[in-house]
């Protein structure tokens, strides 16, 4: 069994910080989203991974490297422009020789693994295994309609009418059946290869595919919601670790993590928190479900239920909330006329004051 994980793709909902970074490397409680995938496959006992790189593939590349520190072996596989995750099989068919597959969307993030998903796959010798969950805005995501027996009567991407709020989630198992599939179906309207109308081919064809509904917690860290989310799923199951230091003028309670270097003086922290290495928190408030990046300065600031990634400073401003700040950034009061925001902000930003 090998794996496909697909880290290309333009992440056009999180800009801008996506004009800069793969959607894939943003990080949940400190660490890119695309490492849970990568151990759960790990955990899964798959080794061989191929991972499909897109215009941010040097990033991926740093950020993963030989695979060795997760106890894989990673092939690159290049995708020359967005063309659809059934194009990325169509061009990881050598890589993937004749073997039995596992596709992994590395801006998926799947409590409690996949080692059922592919024992289940193997036991059950399907030719495609898909997993569903129910989620209240299906014409977002690729959609399931369901036969009275658990069958798949219909698959379909992103439908203006949904027939059920069955989604399909970003975590499939194939057997080499797919490579006929992904090279027998045509673009779709918004042009790419579908991965939904390949697996739909497949019953169609008579081949085995197999649903199972996922209880557990699932998300498509796609959007700003989501990602904020996924951190205070994360972050709710930490456990407590002071390695930085905490001066006596500060009250620390719940479950916080303080990584090395980091410092906090004079300041309320309520966890669930993660602050990275060398960050330095003074004056300040962090409430739950917030992870502040290594090497951050916040002074004088209060922030909860928000994400700031490495390398900024937010300094004077008081109680910023369900925000994602990316790195190297500066939030800061304005000096000389009150009332007024002074503001430079990249490309595709989205601020909301309190006018
Ligand atoms: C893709 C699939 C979709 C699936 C979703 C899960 O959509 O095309 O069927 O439900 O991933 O994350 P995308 O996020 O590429 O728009």
């Amino acid at each position: 069994m090998k794996a496909l994980v697909l880290a290309g793709g333009r992440g056009t909902r999180l800009r801008p910080l996506t004009h800069t970074s793969a959607k894939q490397l943003v990080p949940v409680a400190n660490k890119p989203v695309l490492y849970y995938g990568l151990e759960a496959i790990r955990e899964a006992g798959i080794t061989s991974v191929g991972i499909i790189t897109g215009d941010t593939g040097h990033e991926v590349r740093e950020a993963v490297g030989d695979g060795s520190r997760f106890g894989l072996e990673v092939t690159y596989i290049p995708q020359e422009a967005p063309l659809g995750l059934a194009h990325c099989v169509l061009i990881a068919r050598e890589f993937l020789a004749g073997d039995p597959f596992v596709m992994y969307l590395g801006d998926n993030f799947l409590v409690g693994g996949i080692s059922g998903l592919v024992s289940s796959f193997e036991r059950g010798g399907y030719d495609a295994q898909i997993l569903l969950t129910r989620v209240a805005e299906p014409q977002y995501y690729g959609v399931a309609e369901i036969g009275p027996g658990g069958e798949i009567l219909r698959l379909q991407e992103k439908p203006e009418f949904p027939a059920s709020d069955l989604a399909i989630v970003g975590v499939y198992t194939f057997s080499p059946a797919v490579h006929e599939a992904v090279a027998a179906i045509r673009p779709s309207a918004r042009g790419e290869l579908e991965i939904t109308d390949a697996i739909q081919w497949l019953v169609e064809h008579g081949y085995q595919v197999h649903s199972h509904l996922v209880e557990g917690y699932w998300k498509d860290t796609g959007r700003l919601q989501d990602i904020l989310e996924c951190n205070r799923m994360v972050l709710e199951r930490v456990e407590p670790d002071v390695a930085g230091t905490v001066d006596q003028m500060s009250e620390v309670t719940g479950r916080v993590v303080l990584e090395r270097g980091a410092v906090v003086e004079n300041s309320v922290l309520r966890g669930p928190i993660v602050v990275g290495a060398d960050a330095k928190i003074t004056s300040s408030y962090v409430g739950p479900f917030t992870s502040i990046g290594p090497r951050c300065v916040l002074r004088n600031a209060e922030i909860e239920y928000s994400i700031v990634l490495d390398d900024s400073r937010v300094e004077g401003v008081s109680r910023i909330a369900h925000s994602l700040i990316g790195r190297n950034v500066e939030v800061s009061r304005a000096a000389g006329v009150s009332n007024t925001h002074e503001l430079m902000i990249g490309d595709h930003s989205k601020i909301q004051v309190k006018a």
